[in-house]
């Protein structure tokens, strides 16, 4: 049987396949009254550095308003970390710093399962079976990968190669209906659907093919330096706005960010530095574009960027507070992070069970 040579990029079509198998849903307490209709959504994000303003704003904050809508599932996608050098002691710290801010900015673990990707196997297990439906030509056309290997791809762990189809055995172990992410993850969300498709034609209905949930403003928001490029973990200090940066370090770096020659504040995407930052301040407040416009009409970056920074610090303020009381209990959110594990995984290994089962394993 020949592998489907379909592009990814091309796969637009409607999530045809239905739950194979019998979601958990009585295994979530935090289901037990509601009808068993909810969409199930899965999301992660890596530790491997503290989140940024973009992470909070393309993802988690979505994740944390829409925790009643759906059936949550997030998780701190630490082997995915591994694809790049980590130091042992910092993985271990960033890992559980990760979850603690992941519940100070929200996640309530009554209403989402939150937990630690390497604490089920399955993720791992299931990785294999896809990478053996999922040619090559597929990854080589991954754009991430090519980013983030740089000049020297030779050098690039194969890992890093391989991300997105563990990406994808993350996502289809759960029959998540919906994948909430920032728009640099659309491209691997497209590939669990090719991936998800290819396996239920050539062995039967096994996985639900998920559907990217992407939003329109916030979902790429650009580095303060350089406002061309979108904001990243890894890039320059300047570049970013950390989640856990003190209110001076934020006054400061937005100061200094990139704007123009022009005076006016609108919203003009032809002029990326102020519009970045103009989506911002409005994602922070619950304001129109209008209203935001009309607000700085006749005034100068100054002020406008001491408004950014104040209306950032308040609404990082809560966050940080909780966080550090989190972060100084690590035995608490290590229990958390189990009864997180616990919750799903018989989910994970039921899914698990079947795609072995269907490629023939006994
Ligand atoms: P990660 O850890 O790079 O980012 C976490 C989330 O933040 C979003 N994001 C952004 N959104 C807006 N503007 C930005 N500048 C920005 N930068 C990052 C990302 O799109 C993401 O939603 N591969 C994933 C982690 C992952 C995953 C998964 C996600 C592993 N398995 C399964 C969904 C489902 C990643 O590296 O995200």
């Amino acid at each position: 049987m020949s592998a489907p040579t379909k592009a990814p990029e091309k796969a637009e079509k409607k999530a045809t396949v239905k739950r194979a198998i019998k979601p958990t849903e009585q295994a979530h307490p935090a289901q037990a009254s509601q009808p068993a209709k909810r969409e199930r959504v899965f999301s992660g994000i890596q530790p491997s550095n503290i989140p940024h303003i973009g992470n909070y704003l393309g993802a988690i904050r979505h994740w944390v308003a829409e925790q009643d809508r759906y059936d949550n599932i997030y998780c701190v996608v630490d082997l995915h970390a591994l694809t790049i050098p980590q130091d042992p002691a910092e993985l271990r710290q960033n890992t559980r710093n990760l979850a603690a801010l992941l519940l100070a900015c929200g996640i309530d673990p009554k209403r989402s399962a939150l937990f630690v990707q390497s604490h089920i196997s399955a993720h791992a297990e299931l990785a294999w079976i896809l990478n053996c439906v999922t040619p090559t030509g597929w990854l080589n056309r991954m754009t991430q990968f090519k980013v983030k290997a740089g000049e020297d791809r030779e050098a690039a762990s194969t890992g890093l190669y391989d991300y997105p189809v563990l990406m994808a055995a993350d996502i289809l172990l759960y029959q998540a209906d919906g994948v909430p992410v920032g728009d640099d993850q659309r491209q691997h969300v497209e590939l669990t659907r090719d991936i998800a498709n290819t396996f239920n034609h050539r062995f039967g209905e096994t996985f639900v093919e998920p559907r990217a949930l992407i939003r329109e403003v916030g979902a790429r928001i650009m580095a303060l330096d350089e406002p061309d490029k979108k904001m990243s973990k890894s890039g320059a200090e300047p570049s970013y706005l950390s989640l856990l940066d003190p209110p001076e370090v934020i006054r400061k770096k937005i100061a200094r960010a990139t704007t123009d020659s022009q005076r006016t504040i609108v919203f003009d995407e032809s002029r990326p530095g102020i519009y970045n930052l103009l989506t911002i301040y409005q994602m922070l407040g619950d304001e129109s574009r209008e209203q935001v416009e009309t607000e700085f009409a006749g005034k100068g970056y100054k002020e406008f960027k001491a408004a950014l920074a104040d209306r950032v610090i308040a609404a990082l303020e809560p966050i940080q507070r909780r966080y550090a009381e989190l972060a100084s209990d690590p035995a608490q959110l290590d229990a958390l992070l189990a009864e997180g594990a616990a919750r799903v995984r018989p989910l994970a290994e039921q899914t698990l069970r079947l795609a072995k089962e269907r490629v023939g394993l006994i």
